[in-house]
This record gives C-alpha cells, sequence and structure tokens, in this order.
C-alpha cells in the first residue's frame, strides 16, 4: 500500500503518529513560508502542512503542486491549535506536518475544478466526467448506490431469492419502446436485441422451478430521453412462482421497510397506502401522484351544470367533464400573465382553456365571475373548502383531457408552491389497472404493460363484450409522483395468453414466431407466477433528492442517447461493417 490512512479517516487520536496519506490537491495556499495543501480522496480531506523546517526539498516541492496533482505525503499528525480548529470538517481537529513529499503525477490544468460550487453545465461535465465525479457530491451518489444496491441484494438472498443473470444478447420483448438491435456476423442478416427487461426469461425460470428469482438487471430501451429515463438503465428484476398479487405487493413493502430503516432510520408504516387506479385518477388525475401533498381534484359537474358560462355547460352536455382544484394561498402568487402561462401549459394536455378564481372576502374573482350567481360562487368555495387567498383552477373538456390537465397543474403547481416537504419519500400502490387501452389513432387495442399480464378473473367475460372494462392484475409502486416500480401477476394458461393476441390483433403465426419460446414454456407445466421490476436508478435517485437520473449513475447518456466521454455512439471500420454484412446508407454528416 502506498498510504497507512485515507484522507478523510485521520483524527485526534492519531496525534503524535507518522502517517502517509494519497490524494488529489483539492486547494494550495502560500502563507508565508508555510504551504498548505489541502489533499482529497473519496473518504474526505485532510490539510496538510509544508513548513521549511521540516526539510527545504519538500517544502519547495510542495511550492510547485498544482491543483488535481496525485502526491503521496509522509508526516507527522499533529492538533491544531484552537483558534485553528475548523468544525466544518471531520478532520479540522489536525494537521498532517509533511516530512516527505512525493508527486505521484502531474495533472495538467483542469478545465473546471472538482472543488468549485459553481460547476460548469452537464455537457461539459459529462465530456470530462473522470473530474465531475471527482466532486464530493458525485462520490456521495455513486457511493450510496452501491450501498442501496448491496441493501437489496441482502433483503432478498436473505428470504431465498436466487440471483440469475438472463442473457444480454437475445430476442426482442415487447415492453413498448424500441429495441437496440445487434447484427449477428455468424448469422448474416440475423439480429440479437438488447433486452427491454428481463420479462420473458424470468417466467420461463419460474417455469423450469427457480420460484424466487431477482437479478439487478441492465435494461435497453431506444425511447424519448427525460429527466426520469435513460436508455440504459437498471432494473431490480424479481419473479415469484405459487404466489397471489398480495404476496408480491407484501414482499415490496418489506423492502421499503428495510431500506427506511437501515438508511434513515426511520420505522416506516406497513402496509403501504393503496389506491386503484380509477381512484388515482380521479382523485389525483394521474397514475403516479405526488402523494405528498392533497390539493385534490374535485368533480364541478353538479355545481356548474346549469351556470351561463357557456363553456362549462356545453362541454357538461356533451358528455364531458368540468374538474378543479385549489391551490392553496396562491391568488397573490400567480399574476395574470403568470396564469396565461399556466394556461398554455394545460394546453400540451389538449385542455382548450384554463378557467381561473381568486378567492376573495366578498367571493370569487375572475373575468368569468359574472357567468356564476352568487349561490353558485358559494357552493364552488364550499366544496373546495377554499380560504382568501386560494386560487381556483377548472377545467372543462372530454373527462380523460381533464385528468390529463389538472394532473399535470397539480404537479406543476405542488412544486412551485412547495406544497410537500423534500425530504419526505412517499410509497404508495396503484392497483387494478386496465388491461388494454384503446389506441385511438391505430383504432386498435394495446397492452397498457405488456401481454403476458393475467385479467382479473372476474372481469374475463368483458372480453366479449367491453375490453376496456377488464382490469389487470398489476401493481405499480408510486414514490414522490414517480413510476418506481410495476408488475403483475402472469398469465399461465395458453388459452387465457390466447386471448390477450387475438385481443391485441396478433395473429397467431407470429405470436408463435415471436414468442414461441414462452407459449410453449407454457405449455409443460407452469406454474402460477407474478412479478415486479423496481427503476433501481429512480430509487437512487429519490432516496437521494436529486431530480437528475444521470446524476445516479456513473456513465450515463445524454437526451441525446450520447456518451460525451467515450464518444458514442460512433462510425465503425469499413472492415466491420463488412464482417457483419451490413451497408450503410446514410453517411452521417
Ligand atoms: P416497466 O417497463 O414498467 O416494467 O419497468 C419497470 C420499472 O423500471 C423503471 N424504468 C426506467 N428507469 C429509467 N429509465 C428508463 N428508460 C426506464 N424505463 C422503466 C421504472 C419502471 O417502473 N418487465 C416489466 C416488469 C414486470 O412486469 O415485472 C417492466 O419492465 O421505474
Ligand atoms: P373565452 O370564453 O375563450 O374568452 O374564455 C374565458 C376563460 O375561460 C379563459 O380564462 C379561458 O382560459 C377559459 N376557458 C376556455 N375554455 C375552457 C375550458 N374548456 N375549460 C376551462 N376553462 C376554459
Amino acid at each position: 500500500m502506498l498510504r497507512t490512512h485515507t484522507c478523510g479517516e485521520l483524527r485526534k487520536a492519531q496525534v503524535g503518529e507518522t502517517v502517509t496519506v494519497c490524494g488529489w490537491v483539492d486547494s494550495r495556499r502560500d502563507h508565508g513560508g508555510l504551504v498548505f495543501v489541502d489533499l482529497r480522496d473519496r473518504y474526505g480531506k485532510v490539510q496538510v502542512v509544508f513548513d521549511p523546517s521540516e526539510g527545504a526539498d519538500q517544502h519547495s516541492a510542495a511550492g510547485d503542486v498544482r491543483n488535481e496533482d496525485v502526491l503521496q505525503v509522509t508526516g507527522r499528525v499533529v492538533a491544531r491549535s484552537a483558534k485553528d480548529v475548523n468544525a466544518k470538517i471531520p478532520t479540522g481537529e489536525i494537521d498532517v506536518r509533511s516530512q516527505r513529499l512525493v508527486v505521484l503525477n502531474k495533472s495538467r490544468t483542469v478545465p473546471f475544478e472538482p472543488s468549485t460550487s459553481n460547476p460548469p453545465n452537464e455537457e461539459f461535465r459529462l465530456k470530462y466526467r473522470f473530474l465531475d465525479l471527482r466532486r464530493p457530491r458525485l462520490q456521495e451518489l455513486v457511493m450510496f448506490r452501491h450501498r442501496l444496491t448491496k441493501l437489496i441484494r441482502d433483503y432478498f438472498d436473505r428470504d431465498g431469492f436466487l440471483e440469475i443473470e438472463t442473457p444480454m444478447l437475445g430476442r426482442s420483448t415487447p415492453e413498448g419502446a424500441r429495441d437496440y438491435l445487434v447484427p449477428s456476423r455468424v448469422h448474416p442478416g440475423c439480429f440479437y436485441a438488447l433486452p427491454q427487461s428481463p420479462q420473458i426469461y424470468k417466467q420461463i425460470l419460474m417455469v423450469a422451478g427457480f420460484d424466487r428469482y431477482m437479478q439487478i438487471a441492465r435494461c435497453f430501451r431506444d425511447e424519448d430521453l427525460r429527466a426520469d429515463r435513460q436508455p440504459e438503465f437498471t432494473q431490480v428484476d424479481i419473479e415469484m412462482a405459487f404466489v397471489e398479487r398480495e404476496d408480491i405487493l407484501r414482499t415490496v413493502d418489506g423492502l421499503v421497510g428495510f431500506l427506511m430503516r437501515e438508511v434513515r432510520g426511520e420505522e416506516f408504516p406497513l402496509p403501504l397506502p393503496r389506491l386503484t387506479y380509477r381512484e388515482a385518477m380521479e382523485r389525483y388525475g394521474s397514475d403516479k401522484p405526488d402523494l405528498r401533498y392533497g390539493m385534490e381534484l374535485h368533480d364541478l359537474g353538479p355545481l356548474v351544470r346549469n351556470c351561463g358560462f357557456s363553456v362549462f355547460k356545453n362541454t357538461l352536455e356533451a358528455g364531458g367533464r368540468v374538474r378543479g382544484l385549489c391551490a392553496p394561498q396562491a391568488a397573490d402568487k400567480y399574476s395574470r400573465r403568470q396564469i396565461d402561462d399556466l394556461t398554455l401549459f394545460v394546453k400540451d394536455f389538449k385542455a382548450q382553456g384554463l378557467a381561473f378564481f381568486r378567492v376573495t372576502e366578498t367571493g370569487l374573482d375572475s373575468p368569468i365571475a359574472k357567468f356564476f350567481t352568487p349561490e353558485e360562487q358559494a357552493a364552488l368555495k364550499a366544496e373546495f373548502q377554499a380560504k382568501t387567498g386560494d386560487l381556483i383552477f377548472c377545467v372543462a373538456d372530454k373527462p380523460s383531457v381533464t385528468s390529463a390537465a389538472l394532473g399535470a397543474l397539480r404537479s406543476r403547481l405542488g412544486k412551485e408552491l412547495k406544497l410537500f416537504d423534500p425530504n419526505q419519500m412517499h410509497f404508495a400502490w396503484i392497483l387494478d389497472f386496465p388491461l388494454f387501452s384503446w389506441n385511438e389513432e391505430e383504432k386498435r387495442w394495446d397492452a397498457e404493460h405488456h401481454p403476458f399480464c393475467n385479467p382479473v378473473p372476474e372481469d374475463v367475460s368483458f372480453f366479449e363484450t367491453d375490453p376496456g372494462q377488464i382490469r389487470a392484475t398489476s401493481y405499480d409502486l408510486v414514490i414522490n409522483g414517480y413510476e418506481g416500480a410495476s408488475g403483475s401477476v402472469r398469465i399461465h394458461d395458453p388459452a387465457v395468453q390466447q386471448k390477450v393476441f387475438d385481443l391485441l390483433g396478433i395473429p397467431a403465426e407470429q405470436a408463435e414466431e415471436r414468442f414461441s419460446f414462452l407459449l410453449e414454456a407454457l405449455r409443460y407445466g407452469a406454474p402460477p407466477h407474478a412479478g415486479i421490476a423496481l427503476g433501481l436508478d429512480r430509487w437512487v435517485m429519490l432516496f437521494t433528492g436529486c431530480d437528475n437520473i444521470r446524476d445516479v449513475i456513473a456513465f450515463p447518456k445524454t437526451q441525446k442517447a450520447s456518451d460525451l466521454l467515450s464518444g458514442a455512439p460512433s462510425t465503425v471500420d469499413a472492415r466491420q461493417l463488412k464482417e457483419l454484412s451490413i451497408r450503410v446508407e446514410e453517411a452521417p454528416k
């Protein structure tokens, strides 16, 4: 070992010892003869003092070191005098007085200092990710991710789950996104698909008798990226045989309780709260509501049915809905122009407009207040138990549009009005999703989750009459407004599987071609089974209070799916393409 101690571990207890530490120069200060260097490693920082009286060579060498040089220092640990103690850092009571300095490596002048409190833009940081990762915050996140992953593994290991790897080079699985394809050299013209998830393989493992499986699995999806999505991400993938929905929920409840205790020292009340999909949409307009605050949606139809505002009346008569929410003490916080901005925002969710009422001492203040009788205004106020200074927003539209627009508005206002404690973590199950959703553009039914999700048995009769009514035995775990996990009880009966494929319009030959290995396995004694997958990156993000998934991944991709550090994706040699029997039609610009 080139060191006896890490930079972060030295304390008063080591005073008097001679130690050797290694690390990066975080900062250097020359003070009339004495040189002070803060030396940093992932365990922390320690101040090293270079005094000419301890040796001229080491002192003059210290004069030449620059930030981010890599040093090895041997010296004596001394206590600082009371006035020099730095209570802000754990090593602040001591110094290392250098007796020997070895510059292990010089650094070029860095494009940005890892110690900066004002880091440069993200693209620049991603290009120099090795420097970015030296920042204490990112080091903390990387270390936390390790710890969380380890705890999750321990939890499942203790419960008899086996970690089993599944192929990266496999067949396309129907998770709904575009596949990343890998050409085969040995089979010209044929491709592997990188897994969107290990879904089919884990079901086959159940058929094979491994009744408790888990895997920390890499997944690949070529989809439009957002702040909480990466093209390459990690799932904690779980599958169990001879279980019902309740067993999966309890297993994950237990995991949440275990993690909250281990990581945050909190005794978390279990079981976690549960809502049906229908209830979530009705009360929050979203299937992943942030439940750290209320501000629920209300149905205003009965109150405004006979009002003088034609937009509301006509919408109701045409079978639409009028719904609204009441933003507490927001009346003064939103100017007319800011409300125009919110109106544009809800238009992104297809709403035609956004009506608003400021709640005053005497009634409601709004350009459209004149269309509502004093009784109607009073009823509106009473519906929300609104107080003076509140701001009521309403949307009149098709039912699904009122949910989408008000759900998004609720989430935006919740953040802008800081309606929640950012340190709180809230977990809730959303149950009974619809099995299918109607794709209006393509006039067909789509699987809401994936085609292997079992219908709720008593809804099977709706296959012929009203497929939109069929509930799935699926469940999502929502954490602070993010979808943190998702799963379902699977179909283990080939006949039911066939019904689902039929409804989705997947012809029997195509189903056989794409999923034959799963369908075949289901015919040879498949046990009832169910599972779930947790989005590990999102869990790390939520446990650490980050709002950018890239901060919790050591080497993430940008919004455009590029790795700026390595320059991937890149062109390849003509020879490589030839070996793969691939001709590129359009040369990149
Ligand atoms: P699903 O597609 O819902 O389910 O994915 C499970 C969880 O993975 C996370 N997730 C993502 N995280 C980061 N970037 C992405 N692009 C991304 N996509 C998904 C989410 C999500 O809840 N095979 C099923 C699971 C099952 O049924 O067992 C599946 O993959 O947190
Ligand atoms: P207008 O009648 O178009 O001048 O709109 C008057 C107010 O009603 C404006 O604040 C609009 O944003 C709002 N508004 C219009 N259409 C709707 C709608 N479908 N739902 C809610 N508010 C609406």
